[in-house]
């Protein structure tokens, strides 16, 4: 019998309206060569709407990203590959707001401990850190914490902390933009003396097999939107792919049977003749998302002030791609408001330690599209700004 433990959800909050519309005023940024403002037109001509691809795409991209859009939307059976271990059985079950690929109000719950001198233990043995509090078969679940009256939780967990689900609007322009660019904006030991530290995240990519400068995730714990769908594919939904081949053992004790408790050889999403798997798709579809439509600005005077107060000092209002093989994505202003960089929040960091980012630093979150977000920061602990 299949067990679906509740997920958490972030509390809800009203919808706010406008908060960064950010049009037009960049002063002081260097315009677009192209002398495009950024401003985003549907290929009718009006405009972009959440969940409309990028505009400029060839049939061929709009094709990928329409079968990358089957599969992000697609519901996992357990004779797919689903379990033993998951949290939903599909990526939108979560990021679903106002459409596919977006945001959610689902929280993922991440547990650690610390051993020794204080030293983090993500506790891998336990199937560490991310929790999945659902099973395709009941005794597969992993342990429920009574201290913390959590599901998927071991009870020897001294850390527990919530993840809110996150938007990909726009992640495509996020993910061409040159490592250069942000390395460049990275000043770890406050050097200029402005108060500021903020550190690029090097992480190993799966997908690219070298060294890059993490983006994506409260953490920017990944560089790319392969290497994200193909951990997501295991971590959230439990289907093994050629990145991570291996299933989540519940509790990292294997159950008597394990076969019991999966259906399906691994790997489950199996590339196709021409090397293409699910999570490529999947990552397509994300890729050539349309960034946030920018609406016009209602009021300058928040913009000079957001600049004044030194909020642009991490949220970095423009970046630009590079040259980038797909023609739609290559030179193009991204208005993300994030400088992609880890900083260290104090009290607001989750405490997960992961890879070179401590348990108080994390990314500068992206602004963008912040009118059709719920709740906001890691946790979800804050509304949105009405
Ligand atoms: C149970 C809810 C849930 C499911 C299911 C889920 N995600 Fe997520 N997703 C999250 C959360 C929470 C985060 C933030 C994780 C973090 O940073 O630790 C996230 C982050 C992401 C990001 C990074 C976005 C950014 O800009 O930082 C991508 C990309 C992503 N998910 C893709 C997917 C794909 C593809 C699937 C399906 C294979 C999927 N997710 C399934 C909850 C979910
Ligand atoms: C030192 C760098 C820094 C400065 C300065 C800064 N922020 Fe942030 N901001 C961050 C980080 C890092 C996060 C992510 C926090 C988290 O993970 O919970 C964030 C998150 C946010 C969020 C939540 C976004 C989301 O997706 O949940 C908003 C809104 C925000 N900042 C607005 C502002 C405003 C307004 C100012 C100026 C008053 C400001 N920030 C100044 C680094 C900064």
């Amino acid at each position: 019998m299949r067990r679906i433990a509740r997920l958490s959800v972030a509390g809800s909050f009203a919808v706010g309206s406008v908060v960064f519309a950010g049009g037009g005023l960049v002063d002081g940024m260097s315009a677009p060569k192209d002398g495009s403002t950024g401003d985003t037109t549907s290929a009718g001509g009006g405009l972009i709407s959440f969940g409309d691809p990028i505009p400029g795409l060839t049939a061929e991209q709009l094709a990928l990203f329409e079968a990358g859009k089957v599969f992000f939307d697609e519901v996992q059976e357990d004779d797919m590959g689903l379990g033993p271990v998951f949290n939903k059985d599909s990526c939108v079950g979560c990021h679903s707001l106002p459409v596919s690929g977006g945001a959610g109000t689902i929280v993922v719950t991440r547990f650690a401990r610390f051993v020794g001198k204080g030293e983090f233990d993500p506790m891998a043995e336990y199937g560490g850190s991310l929790g999945q509090g659902s099973a395709i078969n009941e005794d597969c679940l992993e342990d429920i914490d009574f201290i913390f009256d959590q599901v998927g939780v071991p009870e020897e967990s001294r850390i527990v902390i919530n993840r809110l689900t996150p938007p990909m609007f726009g992640s495509g322009l996020i993910e061409a933009i040159p490592d250069e660019t942000i390395l460049a904006l990275a000043d770890p030991d406050d050097a200029d003396g402005d108060g500021i530290s903020g550190k690029a995240h090097i992480v190993f990519d799966a997908w690219e097999q070298t060294e890059r400068v993490g983006r994506f995730g409260w953490k920017a714990q990944v560089a790319t939107l392969d290497t994200f769908s193909a951990d997501a594919g295991l971590n959230e939904l439990g289907i093994t792919n050629i990145l991570f081949g291996e299933e989540n053992d519940p509790n990292g004790i294997l159950p008597a049977s394990l076969d019991d408790c999966d259906m399906v050889a691994d790997p489950e999403d199996v590339p196709d003749d021409d090397g293409v798997s699910k999570f490529n798709l999947i990552a397509a579809f994300q890729r050539f998302l349309a960034p946030p439509q920018r609406l016009p600005l209602l009021n300058a005077r928040g913009f000079v002030r957001f600049r004044q107060i030194g909020c642009a000092d991490c949220h970095t209002p423009i970046m630009f791609t590079g040259d980038h093989e797909i023609a739609a994505l290559s030179n193009k202003p991204v208005f993300l408001f994030s400088d992609l960089l880890l900083h260290d929040m104090g009290t607001l960091g989750d405490e997960i330690e992961d890879g070179d980012a401590t348990g108080t630093e994390m990314r500068t979150a992206p602004l963008w599209g912040l009118r059709e977000r719920p709740n906001l920061l890691h946790d979800g602990r804050a509304g949105a700004i009405p």
